[in-house]
């Protein structure tokens, strides 16, 4: 009623000057707190000094990854990072990464998903599990003698690359490449601006590499169609009688969406699980705990912290005008602190039940990989645990200070004994 919304736009005025620092050291290291402050100061947040909107609270997250009023392009984001630097600079990049459909509204998106969900069968995902046991046990067995391993370097950078090239069929001489071609696009995203064009000369040329790869790759694999994943997307491109030029956006996508996100979520995990010894029993007394403990870790750290998207119109959420244009940053690691869903939202519970978190960002832009991560991330650490039942902080080496942008957050070393 009246009253409700007089409390509303007092509330927004009162807060029309709060600003919050994101990246203050101890915010990096643990941003949460914050999280629950904004949330509960100014729960829908402009951050002037950003410029972008900030939604905290799980129902606003929840809701605005559903909302249509909300678009997922978000080339101009891109293109500002440019600075004064011609856009042209970054043509290849635009090409391959602004036309893939994590860019894009329906109707596109929904035609572009329907294609790309051929690459996910169930029946192709039952094939990857011995790859990811494989892969797991090979690069366990690389630090079994030493008693000690950095989980980052020696297992979760390595081991999500090294799936996706098999899934792909990459040839094993190939992999260095691909790895690099993913390493560059990505890392041109969220940019720090003072060697942006460096970053932006590099996404260029490893994009139009890239490109020419997969390409040929589609090539042979419509002459000679295998089980790995490019020939079935091929295939399903083919049965459409489509234009194959959205076949390396596509690929680029899956690469780099399922790289950084494993990677990250990998230590994120592992430093759970030891900082709570009581759970880490439990999930060692009863493994078959893993599936529920690994929608926790989702939950407790997600790799992912925000999404973003952009309003189409002038729009309202909880209570704050929202201009058409805006940035709306889509808090999923503070949605998935938010009390109002989660009781003791920053316990670590293996075992809570219901959780609905928003890790893989539900909607029509969910996580396309979603069961492939849930695999990847069960094999990983079941492996790890049943392997190295002993396995700890490794106290005699400096503990490395977590790692983290407004988006992503992880370590960039984990040292550990075992
Ligand atoms: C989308 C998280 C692993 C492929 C997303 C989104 C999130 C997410 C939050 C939604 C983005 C948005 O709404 O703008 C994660 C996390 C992962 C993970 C936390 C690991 C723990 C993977 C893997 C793959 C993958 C392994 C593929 C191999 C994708 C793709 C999309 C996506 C293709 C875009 C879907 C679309 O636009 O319809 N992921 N992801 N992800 N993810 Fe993942």
């Amino acid at each position: 009623g009246l009253n409700g919304e007089d409390n509303q736009s007092t509330l927004a005025k009162r807060n029309q000057s709060l600003t919050y620092d994101l990246f203050a050291p101890e915010i990096i290291a643990n941003p949460y707190p914050l999280y629950k402050r904004i949330r509960e100061e100014d729960p829908v947040h402009y951050e002037a000094s950003l410029g972008y909107w900030i939604l905290t609270r799980y129902q606003d997250v929840e809701a605005a990854l559903r909302d249509e009023r909300l678009s997922s392009d978000r080339r101009t984001l891109f293109i500002q990072q440019l600075g004064n630097l011609d856009v042209s600079l970054i043509q290849n990049f635009l090409q391959l990464t602004g036309n893939s459909m994590i860019e894009k509204d329906p109707p596109d998106h929904s035609r572009m998903r329907k294609l790309a969900n051929q690459g996910f069968t169930t029946r192709a995902l039952e094939s990857w599990r011995s790859i990811i046991q494989k892969t797991t046990d090979t690069l366990l067995d690389q630090v079994q003698h030493q008693g000690y391993m950095d989980i980052v370097s020696d297992l979760s950078v390595p081991l999500p690359s090294l799936i996706i090239a098999k899934i792909f069929g990459v040839p094993e001489s190939d992999r260095a490449n691909l790895i690099k071609w993913a390493t560059d696009t990505s890392s041109f995203w969220g940019a720090p601006s003072k060697n942006i064009e460096e970053l932006a000369r590099k996404a260029d040329t490893s994009a139009a590499q890239f490109t020419a790869f997969i390409n040929q790759l589609v090539a042979e694999r419509r002459q000679k169609p295998g089980t790995d994943m490019i020939s079935l997307l091929t295939m399903a491109y083919t049965e459409q009688n489509l234009d194959f030029a959205e076949l390396p956006s596509l690929c680029i996508l899956i690469l780099n969406a399922g790289r950084s996100t494993t990677t990250d979520l990998i230590p994120n995990g592992v430093s759970a699980l030891l900082n709570h010894p009581q759970q880490l029993q439990k999930l060692k007394d009863n493994p078959a705990l893993i599936s529920s403990a690994i929608e926790e870790i989702i939950r407790y750290d997600s790799s992912v912290s925000f999404v973003f998207r952009i309003a189409k119109e002038n729009i309202e959420i909880g209570g704050q005008k929202i201009p058409a244009g805006s940035v709306i940053a889509l808090g999923l690691a503070a949605a998935n602190h938010d009390p109002a869903k989660f009781p003791l939202p920053d316990n670590f519970d293996i075992e809570r039940s219901p959780n609905e978190h928003l890790g893989f960002g539900p909607g029509i832009h969910f996580c396309l990989g979603a069961v492939l991560a849930r695999m990847e991330l069960n094999i990983c650490f079941s492996t790890l645990l049943k392997r190295f039942p002993n396995l700890q902080f490794d106290s005699t080496r400096p503990p490395v200070p977590r790692r983290s942008t407004l988006v992503f957050k992880g370590f960039d070393a984990l040292p550990v004994r075992f």
